[in-house]
């Protein structure tokens, strides 16, 4: 059977997923009296998410008056769902064991590591897109895409490393500032030509070598009653997580052990960099859906899949219910990416 979106009155405390300790973190969303199946709106106007170094002035300054808005209503309502500390703490209830699985307490409800984690992040910044258009009053409004596959993305991008802005978050690696150029592969190498082409390489093998099935790339089936975590795909363990590890803090006995913000689950959501390094993952799953030609089936049909539900906040704070396979082509949905190049298709070694 599919999983189940989570019961909101029974969520509970969230724990750290890798040691167990519990986390000082009540990730818990705010009730509702209602749920209502979501259906997706008529798309009028097709947006365009752009790449983040190449968001034009106006994008910016939408993006960060959205993003102060937002951090705002933690200050003059908490328990508002469309708030910054709110949306982020979706990421800690769905991935910290603050929502057990219904019908399974024994069991966490976990969106990472598996088949889920692709629809999952698609729908949360599918929400969270419109709440930042909705704050601005700009039905227009998209998120940029940290464009690390290509070498011109493969630094922090520079809107958000700004200290003055409100998309800036000050727990991250000091090191990984400026021009520092991404590790996707945690190869510790400081040669930046070396560094590139070990990240060309490893998203080669992500998006084509390393997969022959359709599971290699999406993550492994995770049903009702079955353990959280039983694998993910290349491009979750991959490129994903190096970005997460090479911005979050590195130290686990300091202050910040907990590798906060972007190096754990339960604080990720507090870096307003994670949504636009989410926003790349999802391209590269339109990418290797849409773009790619190869002989691996696209789509998983199982409807164990298809079915698998989750509960969102949309902008109007209405609590609904979204199903995995309704967001399989993100058209439907309103948006699409830019098409630039594709530098790694041409590492294959
Ligand atoms: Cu839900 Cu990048 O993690």
């Amino acid at each position: 059977d599919p999983v189940q979106a989570p019961d909101f009155t029974k969520c509970g405390d969230a724990h750290d997923v890798q040691s167990g300790d519990a986390l000082d973190a009540k990730c818990c969303p705010p009730p509702a009296d209602k749920i209502i199946d979501y259906k997706l709106p008529p798309v009028k106007i097709m947006r365009t998410r752009p790449a983040a170094h190449r968001a034009s002035s106006e994008q910016v300054a939408k993006y960060e008056e959205a993003i102060r808005r937002m951090r705002e209503l933690d200050k003059t309502d908490p328990q508002d769902p469309r708030g910054f500390t709110q949306q982020a703490n979706i990421h800690c209830a769905y991935c910290n064991g603050a929502h057990d699985q219904v019908g399974y307490n024994n069991l966490d409800l976990q969106v990472h590591n598996s088949w889920l984690f692709f629809p999952f992040h698609r729908w949360y910044l599918y929400f969270y897109e419109r709440i930042l258009g909705n704050l601005i009053g700009d039905p227009t409004f998209v998120l940029p895409f940290w464009n690390w596959d290509n070498p011109k993305g493969m630094t922090l991008p520079p809107i958000f490393d700004n200290s003055n802005s409100p998309l800036y978050d000050e727990k991250r690696d000091p090191n990984n500032r400026g021009s520092a150029i991404v590790d996707l592969t945690f190869s510790g190498s400081t040669d930046s030509l070396q560094l590139v082409a070990n990240n060309l390489t490893s998203i080669y093998s992500e998006m084509v070598r390393s997969v022959s099935t359709t599971n290699d790339f999406m993550g492994k089936p995770y049903c009702a009653g079955t353990n959280p975590s039983p694998g993910g795909g290349s491009s979750e363990n991959g490129s994903h997580t190096g970005i997460h590890w090479w911005v979050g803090t590195k130290d686990r006995t300091g202050p910040n052990k907990y590798n906060e913000d972007m190096g754990n689950f339960y604080s990720a959501g507090r870096d307003p960099v994670f949504y636009c390094h989410h926003s790349n993952v999802d391209r590269m799953w339109t990418i290797w859906r849409d773009v790619l030609e190869t002989d691996v089936l696209k789509d998983i049909t199982s409807a164990d899949y298809l079915n698998a539900e989750f509960l969102f906040y949309d902008e109007n704070k209405r609590l609904v219910r979204v199903k995995a396979g309704d967001c399989l082509d993100q058209r439907r949905l309103g948006y699409d990416y830019d098409r630039i190049d594709l530098p790694w298709l041409n590492y294959r070694p």
